[in-house]
């Protein structure tokens, strides 16, 4: 090991957070609370088993031909002039990644 990759991961494993910014997969802790907020607050609007209400339907059939990167863009930021409001203040991007990846396979219960 070099001097300064030790240096790098003396201060990543201080920092806590992975030198690489990978899609990080969040933690199984926050996966049941990403888990429980989409069922609740999610399904406020789209409906608590995710088939429509207010809010479309985010069945895997539903997304299929959407690019998930927009459906991301959509949590994110929500749709100005409809009530799809944004979530980047309670959800990270890479939480919101794992959403749609979720959503497009099927959410778990
Ligand atoms: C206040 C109601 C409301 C809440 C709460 C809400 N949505 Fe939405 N959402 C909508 C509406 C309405 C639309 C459709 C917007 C439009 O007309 O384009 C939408 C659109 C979407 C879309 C795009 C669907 C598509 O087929 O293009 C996604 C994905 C989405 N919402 C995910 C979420 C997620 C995930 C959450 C929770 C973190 C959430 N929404 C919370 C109302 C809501």
């Amino acid at each position: 090991m070099s001097n300064s990759t030790a240096i790098v991961s003396v201060l990543t494993a201080l920092l806590g957070f992975p030198a690489l910014p990978a899609a990080a997969e969040p933690s199984p802790a926050r996966q049941k609370e990403l888990i429980h907020l989409v069922r609740q607050d999610c399904g406020s609007c789209h409906g608590m088993t995710l088939q429509g209400g207010l809010g479309p339907a985010l069945l895997p059939a539903n997304l299929a031909d959407k690019p998930a990167e927009s459906l991301v863009a959509t949590i994110v930021h929500g749709r100005p002039g409809t009530p799809m409001p944004p979530w980047h203040r309670f959800l990270a991007e890479d939480e919101a990644q794992w959403i749609v990846a979720k959503l497009m396979a099927g959410f778990p219960k």
